[in-house]
């Protein structure tokens, strides 16, 4: 198959916008950008159409996908009942990096929600993903736009790393803003349960929902708690290198990670290492990146994915990453880094 190319990085292109709204309207997949990373779509009511997007991801098909609107009324359609508190959040954070799961009404597909009664919905802040979804016909389901374990993509570029040949078009709107996936909030639990930490803190949710807890089976490796969204239980995000987070007083992760690079490098390995702007300079081996300012967190969930992504393509064989506990984000980014890392954690 070939894969248009439709670049939106300076506004919509109205042709392009209708062709890609005509490929949705008639059953196939279209990447998107999003705030936080890119969308791969299809018509979320065709079951045939989205269940080309597990074939094109290579996803297990019990994991289900998130469906886009672009006006609030059509929460109606697509849930059972919109409970008080779904209409707050969504004056609160629609649209914007926040899914909610509620109860689905019979229009919503079981293929599209891995077979559960539920349904994950989520209003973008993007103007491109706005646009495609009125174009399609307001019901869009999308995944992130990666081959299932691969990091999500936060360019068009890293979409067409993994998807060319296998979808229909490819919508470029430049990097995204966010880089780590939506806050899934579950409103079908009392009290509302995070599913997945994103940019919307559980403070943000907590000021104004009140209670709102933590999916214990988030935290740790303790198998009694499994994770409530499907998609949270793979080792997703996997790096081929073997990546370890160092943790502990700034000083002595520095040296550690200093230390552990020269080790590496003198058995032969290539060594990447993740660090922040206020560190970066300070290491002497290794291919250094820096993800970003702790004093201004998003710059460090904006580029997380995409350093992943570029020491795949270099190959190096084992990474040490700084931990990134910042206020807001903080949450989010080590959810991703620590399954990234596949709990590999070491404390200095
Ligand atoms: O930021 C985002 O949310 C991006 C952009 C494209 O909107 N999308 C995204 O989709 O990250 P995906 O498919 O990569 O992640 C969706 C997550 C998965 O972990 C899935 O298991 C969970 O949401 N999920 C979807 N429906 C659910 C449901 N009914 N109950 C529990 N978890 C659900
Ligand atoms: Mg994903």
């Amino acid at each position: 198959m070939d894969t248009i190319w439709a670049d939106m990085r300076t506004g919509i292109d109205t042709s392009l916008m209708e062709k890609a709204g005509s490929i949705l309207r008639s059953g196939g997949l279209v990447a998107f950008p999003t705030e936080t990373v890119y969308g791969l779509g299809a018509d979320a009511l065709d079951p045939e159409a989205s269940g080309k997007i597990y074939s094109a991801k290579g996803r297990p098909s019990d994991n289900p996908l998130i469906v886009h609107i672009h006006r609030l009324d059509s929460l109606g359609k697509i849930a059972r009942h919109v409970p008080e508190q779904a209409s707050v959040l969504a004056e609160a954070f629609w649209p914007g990096p926040l899914t909610m799961i509620l109860d689905k009404s019979d229009q919503v597909p079981h293929s599209v929600t891995g077979g559960l009664d539920t349904v994950a919905i989520r209003m973008p802040d993007h103007p491109v993903a706005l646009a495609l979804i009125e174009a399609g016909g307001g019901f869009i389901a999308a995944p992130s736009a990666n081959t299932s374990g691969r990091p999500s993509p936060t360019t068009a570029q890293h979409v067409r790393d993994d998807l060319n040949g296998k979808i229909d078009m490819i919508i470029d709107g430049g990097s995204v803003g966010i880089g780590v996936e939506s806050t899934i909030i579950d409103l079908t639990e009392e009290p509302p349960m995070v599913l997945r930490p994103g940019f919307i803190s559980i403070d943000m949710l907590r000021n104004v929902l009140g209670d709102v807890r933590m999916d214990p089976g988030l935290h740790g490796e303790d198998p009694s708690f499994r994770p409530k969204a499907p998609g949270m239980k793979y080792r997703h995000y996997a790096p081929k290198a073997e990546l370890t987070i160092v943790e502990g007083s700034e000083s002595n992760v520095r040296a550690a990670i200093d230390r552990l690079a020269r080790e590496a490098i003198s058995r032969g390995q290539t060594c990447g290492i993740i660090a922040a702007d206020e560190d970066a300079s300070s290491y002497q081996a290794g291919i250094v990146r820096s993800a970003g300012s702790r004093a201004k967190e998003i710059t460090i969930s904006q580029h997380l994915f995409g350093i992943l992504r570029e020491f795949d393509d270099l190959g190096v064989d084992v990474i040490y990453s700084e931990s990134f506990d910042t206020p807001q984000i903080g949450a989010a980014i080590m959810n991703r880094l620590i399954k990234a890392a596949g709990h590999h954690i070491l404390s200095v």
